[in-house]
């Protein structure tokens, strides 16, 4: 079996659990899989030194990179074992119950997964609050799910690998929920199986959950359900970009009062603040998981102005275009707004954010 363990910055946890993994599995013929996306706080380099101890201990390094899906799935993919299991670094998932996960999926079941919502499982010392979101997240998730589960947000489970490999090309690997992205994605309804757990308490280093896991478990979602007919990147930059026509006019009353009613001269600085604020948010949320920093930031800024400078040119060449030929005003103003926004959407994603 292996066991993928995605980690950023767990370096006080790691030891500790290949050690209980080693015990939990001393029946079982493993492997561990790290996938650790450039944490700083030397994880991967206590990996590396832990692997020239015990051969069965691997690395991936991932440079550039946040996702702890798509760590996972880059992670499972380089095993080559009937089973894989995934298992956070930070001892909140219950190692001892991996021999059992591995039994079921050994012995028929395609699918094995740790439940803190049936049997023994339990959140441990969760509130009511805490519970009561994850609650209505995981009922969200229901219609999308084609293998019923009590507990498809807890990223700790055990596959078959030719499951695993079937579901592969349709996984949309953003965001935190690997699970629910798997029996989503799956070609039919898995034969499963569960055993319950208690969620632990973290005791180093802190959780990487931030204010943007409401969105990537909305991205899931979106991806799953309209992501045949439209990215759900092209969604998120449409919605920055209208949010960038309300800073835009903002600006411009701003700067008309300040600027002495010049419209030239605030409508460029409006322009520009409008552009830079668009980087910024596209930067942050649409583009999180490639997020340029630094000078890379300013070098971003400026490939995007430029990419913008040339949609803004298009959409008043179509938009006139339109006008002359066929239609009324704001027909005309939306058909080059819209083709305007495209070309900005897929040349900022080749030139700007470009891996
Ligand atoms: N490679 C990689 N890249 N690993 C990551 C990343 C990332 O961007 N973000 C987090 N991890 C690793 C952490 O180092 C840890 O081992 C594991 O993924 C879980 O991250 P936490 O930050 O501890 O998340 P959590 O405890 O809040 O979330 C856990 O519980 C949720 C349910 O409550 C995870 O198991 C989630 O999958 C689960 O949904
Ligand atoms: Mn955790």
């Amino acid at each position: 079996m292996t066991v993928v363990i995605p980690t950023f910055n767990e370096v006080d946890n790691v030891e500790i659990l290949l050690d209980r993994i080693g015990l939990a599995l001393a029946e079982v013929e493993w492997e561990a899989i790290f996938v650790d996306d450039g944490s700083k706080d030397g994880t991967p380099e206590l990996v590396e030194r832990l692997a020239q101890q015990d051969r069965r201990v691997r690395l991936i390094r991932r440079i550039g990179r946040r996702g702890l899906s798509s760590a996972v799935v880059e992670g499972a993919l380089a095993s080559t074992a009937p089973v894989i299991a995934v298992i956070d670094a930070d001892l909140q998932h219950d190692e001892k119950i991996l021999p059992d996960l591995y039994r079921e999926v050994a012995s028929g079941k395609e699918l094995a997964i740790g439940t803190r919502y049936a049997g023994t499982g339990s959140t441990g010392d969760w509130d009511a609050n805490r519970l009561k979101i994850s609650r209505f997240a995981t009922s969200l998730a229901a219609p999308i799910m084609k293998t019923p589960l009590s507990d498809p947000m807890s990223g700790f489970f055990a596959i078959r690998r030719s499951v695993l490999l079937e579901a592969a090309p349709n996984l949309s690997s953003v965001g935190y929920k690997i699970l629910l992205d798997l029996v989503a994605s799956a070609p039919r309804e898995l034969s499963s199986s569960e055993v319950g757990y208690t969620f632990g308490t973290r005791q180093h280093g802190e959780s990487k959950l931030d204010q943007t896991v409401a969105l990537e478990y909305l991205e899931l979602l979106l991806d799953k359900t309209v992501g045949r007919f439209i990215p759900v990147k092209l969604i998120l930059f449409g919605a920055v970009g209208m949010i960038g026509v309300i800073v835009h006019l903002t600006l411009l009353k701003l700067l008309m009062a300040g600027l002495g009613e010049s419209f030239a001269w605030a409508q460029a600085g409006a322009v520009i603040g409008a552009m830079t604020f668009n980087f910024a948010m596209n930067n942050r949320f649409t583009y999180r998981d490639q997020q340029l920093k630094g000078a890379a930031w300013i070098k971003g800024l400026v490939s995007f102005m430029l990419v913008c400078s040339v949609g803004a040119v298009a959409n008043v060449g179509i938009g006139s275009l339109v006008y002359s030929h066929w239609a009324e005003w704001w027909i005309a103003g939306i058909a080059g707004a819209v083709v305007g926004s495209v070309w900005n959407y897929v040349a900022s994603g080749w030139l700007t954010w470009t891996r």
